[in-house]
């Protein structure tokens, strides 16, 4: 009886212990445009419905040094200006999600850049219908979380385990 009692303890810490090493944030933020058409809590919901745990959330209006903080990785291309102009054009709705895989996840259920090519099912696909007003951003990588983040969140900001 002990034996199987000890069995099932380390079963249960082996699980949460999974749990935990799969569990992974990333960084959300509806554009001005999805703000302006009234779909925070339509996308809100997809993410909750999908498991994933609010860890943090504002609603804010860019300043142009904090959105080209943001984009930094895309100063230089020929989209660059408009691209901050219009992620400034309005407030934006910024969030940080904990779930398992939380990056490629997010990624699949957001869609394709081009919101005319993002599949039916997807917010972009759904919601969308152009390359820039593209409703959302989400981080692609750990390296981008751990930079965008940080441009909206303090560290106090992030609720801790709830
Ligand atoms: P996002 O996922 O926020 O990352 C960079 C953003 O640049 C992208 O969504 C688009 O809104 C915007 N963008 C505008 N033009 C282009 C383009 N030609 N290629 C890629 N991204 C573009």
């Amino acid at each position: 009886m002990e034996s199987i009692g000890i069995k099932r303890i380390t079963i249960t810490n082996l699980r949460s212990m999974v749990k935990e090493m799969t569990k992974e944030r990333t960084f959300v933020f509806i554009k001005p445009d999805g703000v302006k058409r009234g779909l925070v809590g339509e996308i809100l919901s997809r993410f909750e419905r999908k498991g994933f745990k609010i860890k943090a959330l504002k609603m804010k209006w860019l300043t142009i040094e904090e959105a080209e903080q943001l984009y930094s990785i895309h100063r230089g291309k020929p989209f660059f200006k408009n691209l901050v102009k219009f992620v400034t054009s309005g407030p934006i709705v910024a969030f940080i999600l904990e779930g398992n895989s939380a990056i490629e996840v997010v990624r699949t259920m957001i869609g394709a850049t081009d919101a005319r090519k993002a599949q039916p099912g997807t917010i972009r696909g759904d919601y969308g219908l152009d390359i820039e007003a593209n409703i959302i951003h989400a981080s692609d990588s750990r390296e981008s979380f751990e930079r965008e983040y940080k441009v909206i969140f303090n560290e106090n900001e992030i609720i801790s385990d709830y």
